[in-house]
């Protein structure tokens, strides 16, 4: 078995983007700008978030971030948007999800300048997305697809079983995997909660993918000998022995599953650096677009 060690490739791609973005300020004296906009005070979302401002920093990308209390309504919300539009100094705008249940998050996400919208999550950009156009990718379903690359995991020809259905993830990986393109070409089985015999499907799974949001529901008995298989889960679990109190696993049992799996992603550092690294390459994408337009 070999360990997908995502946040050494995480690191090795923030260089590339580090590298980039100095040019950049020196060339134009100008860096790329991330705006975030976090609703409430949901405590995964607000590591989320911080996350990404340490990620900024690091690269030298400029990040700010609109706090918003849970009661903050759709027009405000919405006004707020408009702004962050029309900031020319803004390249990129994300809106942390989820949402509180009175706002329309699909309303919010369709508000968000398809060009700025660094997430991927834009009507515009999923249908740019779904015909192979150039936009932006989702950036956990681009972080799996570059980690395979960097691995020479061949996915041509290969049956991907992805497990979740999620707009963030299975979905637009089925199609990203899909798509007639290099590291694409794949068969995919997309699974979801109405799936029936779920089992007999992962085990016909050259790659494995899951998204679903279910610790270690991935077993041993549900893996075809050599697979590789890609663990998008992340759950706390209580470890009173640590001196933080938890300890994190993923959608897959990772113990029994690497005893027979060709490749597997660790969690913590497997896919989840990945995701960062791709909002950062869109950032860039983004700024490069609007300082020096093709
Ligand atoms: N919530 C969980 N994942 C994401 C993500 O990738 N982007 C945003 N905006 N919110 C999320």
């Amino acid at each position: 078995m070999k360990l997908i060690d995502g946040k050494q490739i995480a690191e090795v791609i923030k260089e590339e983007i580090k590298a980039e973005v100095a040019k950049y300020i020196d060339d134009y004296d100008v860096a790329p700008h991330l705006a975030a906009i976090l609703v409430g005070d949901d405590a995964a979302s607000d590591t989320y978030v911080s996350h990404k401002e340490k990620d900024c920093k690091s690269v030298g990308i400029t990040s700010s971030i609109y706090r918003f209390s849970n009661d903050i309504s759709e027009e405000e919300l919405l006004r707020t948007i408009d702004f962050i539009n029309d900031d020319e100094e803004v390249h990129g705008l994300i809106v942390q999800l989820p949402l509180p249940k009175h706002i329309n998050v699909d309303r919010v996400i369709s508000h968000i300048d398809p060009k700025k919208d660094v997430d991927g999550f834009h009507p515009l950009n999923i249908g740019k997305m779904m015909l192979g156009h150039p936009a932006f990718l989702p950036a956990t379903p681009a972080g799996i697809i570059e980690l395979l690359k960097r691995y020479n995991i061949e996915t041509s020809g290969k049956h991907c079983v992805i497990l979740g259905r999620s707009n963030i993830v299975g979905t637009p990986l089925s199609v990203m995997l899909s798509r007639k393109s290099k590291h694409a070409n794949a068969t995919v089985t997309l699974c979801h909660s109405k799936t029936t015999d779920i089992k007999e499907i992962t085990l016909q799974a050259d790659i494995l993918i899951a998204a679903i949001g279910m610790p270690e529901f991935v077993t041993a008995e549900m893996v075809k000998p050599d697979a590789v298989v890609i663990d998008v889960g992340i759950h706390r679990i209580p470890a009173p022995n640590l001196l933080s109190g938890f300890r994190l696993i993923g959608d897959v049992n990772f113990d029994e599953v690497s005893e027979i799996a060709s490749y597997i992603t660790p969690v913590p550092g497997g896919v989840g650096p990945m995701t960062r690294v791709a909002l950062l390459q869109n950032t860039l994408t983004a700024f490069k677009q609007m300082v020096r337009p093709s």
